[in-house]
């Protein structure tokens, strides 16, 4: 079965790592969002699985990967999401979900991870530097563990 996994991973690539990690377990094509220029650039046609996964940027995923998303026919379609956060939590992805929902799309799930940033970069807040701090080293080995059980559990659920 081949799978394709779409992601957004434009600051450390972080959420890149976990995209790796899902390729390196199955016939699994990467699409950089960098480099899609049209969404004719994705034949979707091709993969019973299809990922998406972004790193969050001011409280939201990409909305470049939504607004992908919302142009791709992902009815029938076995879909997963994945983020990689200051704060690492799923909650991020819901969006994304209601919008593959609506899509018709066959959700099997969502993984979220701590992602490492550098809080001084862009806010001078103290919340986020606290934040930034708890990030460092993220997505480490554990992270990356956590992410190929949780593309197991996917895989099984096919
Ligand atoms: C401009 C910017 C805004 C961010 N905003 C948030 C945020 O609102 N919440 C959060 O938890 N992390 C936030 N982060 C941290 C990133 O989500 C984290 O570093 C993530 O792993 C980046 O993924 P990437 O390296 O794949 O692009 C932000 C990072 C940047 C650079």
């Amino acid at each position: 079965m081949k799978s394709l996994i779409v992601y957004c991973s434009e600051y450390k690539s972080n959420t890149e790592k976990i995209a790796r990690i899902f390729a390196e377990k199955t016939d699994c094509e990467l699409i950089n969002i960098r480099n899609v220029k049209d969404v004719s650039d994705i034949n979707i046609e091709n993969y019973n699985l299809i990922g998406f996964g972004s790193g969050v940027y001011r409280e939201s995923i990409s909305p470049k990967l939504v607004k992908l998303v919302d142009k791709l026919n992902l009815t029938g379609k076995n879909v997963f999401v994945f983020s990689t956060s200051g704060a690492g939590m799923k909650y991020y992805n819901n969006n994304l979900i209601k919008l593959l929902d609506k899509k018709a799309a066959i959700y099997r799930g969502s993984f979220a991870c701590k992602g490492s940033f550098n809080a001084r970069e862009f806010t001078d807040k103290k919340i986020f530097e606290f934040m930034g701090k708890l990030s460092e080293g993220h997505p480490n080995d554990r992270d990356l563990k956590k992410a190929e059980k949780f593309f197991a559990t996917v895989l099984d659920s096919l």
